[in-house]
């Protein structure tokens, strides 16, 4: 019908540089309180719909808080709930739901998913969190990051564990904004061969660095990050993974190693003695609550971006 199909955001490939440092200096200006002057909340009566296939504290909250701080308001519903693909077609979800509110944010395992969702959906698709993704993290991330250092450019970042959702959208958000971001992991557990060669074309001149000693990586580090060495829907292997896993605990040593003024960043939720020592987590240089603020303040920006010109027109598209 001519109109553009709604923006949606699955994960970095749809966003430029100047579109991620955009989002980012708008999350910082909503989060200072600086907004111009008359701003008022601009989702006023609209609706997030949330569904979650997977536990959450911070991203379903934030996402809430969020979108209610933008004016609007959410409606929260459990994968089995609703059955996404299960009680009827994903296709036909996306097709009612989207008669119902402004914007979706999904939790879910396969990433398919959500492409099959943003296929068919008249509203845009946010991921909040998928097998193979967490961008909303990822960005929060950054401007953790660029609130430490202002010029990211050049900062080095280590990411100490398994080549999972949050490495692979951190590995994209670091080439967007010019950080220097290396995965230090077991053998075998590097970023899966679809990501590699989807980095690899969409950014032929930057490394996509992987080392398998978690020392190498921290040395002269800007910031260490860690996450869980067992995602969710991995919890079956977590028994052989915390053994595997065992030489890429990030403690105080590893820390010592990083530059004097160096952070600790960590996406939470945290296992202490596993991934990160109680020392490290709980020290001076854990920054982790930082970064559980800033999701919030990301995703007003980016919700505010992605809902705002959109009209009740282009919603009811079906
Ligand atoms: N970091 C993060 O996404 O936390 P939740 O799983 O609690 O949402
Ligand atoms: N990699 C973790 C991140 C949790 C926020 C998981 O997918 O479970």
């Amino acid at each position: 019908d001519g109109r553009p199909g709604p923006r949606h955001f699955l994960d970095l490939r749809g966003i430029d540089p100047d579109r991620a440092r955009a989002l980012l200096d708008r999350a910082a200006t909503l989060k200072s309180g600086r907004v111009e002057p008359g701003w008022t909340p601009p989702l006023l009566g609209r609706n997030l719909g949330l569904v979650f296939e997977k536990p959450s504290l911070r991203t379903r909250v934030s996402f809430e808080a969020a979108f209610a701080r933008l004016g609007g308001s959410s409606i929260f519903l459990r994968g089995k709930d609703v059955g996404m693909g299960v009680r009827e077609s994903v296709a036909d979800f996306a097709r009612v739901i989207s008669q119902y509110v402004d914007a979706l944010a999904v939790r879910t395992f396969a990433h398919s998913m959500l492409e099959e969702l943003a296929e068919y959906a008249a509203i845009p698709v946010v991921n909040a969190l998928s097998d193979d993704a967490h961008p909303c993290q990822a960005m929060a991330d950054m401007l953790t990051l660029r609130e430490l250092k202002p010029d990211l450019a050049g900062i080095k970042l280590a990411f100490v564990g398994d080549g999972n959702n949050v490495a692979m959208s951190l590995a994209e958000a670091a080439a967007l904004l010019d950080v220097d971001f290396v995965l230090a992991c077991p053998e075998g557990y590097e970023y899966p061969e679809t990501f590699t060669a989807a980095f690899a074309a969409r950014f032929p001149d930057v490394p996509l660095q992987v080392v398998h000693d978690a020392r190498e990586a921290a040395e002269g580090s800007d910031a260490v990050y860690a996450d869980v060495w067992a995602s969710m829907g991995q919890e079956h292997e977590a028994d052989q993974r915390r053994e595997i896993f065992a030489p890429f605990q990030v403690d105080e040593d590893l820390m010592d190693l990083a530059r004097p003024d160096a952070v600790f960043l960590h996406c939470l939720p945290a296992h202490r003695g596993e991934e990160v020592t109680s020392g490290v987590l709980d020290g001076p240089r854990s920054r982790v609550f930082q970064q559980a603020a800033n999701r919030m303040y990301f995703q007003m920006a980016l919700l505010e971006w992605l809902v705002q010109d959109r009209t009740a027109e282009d919603r009811l598209r079906y």
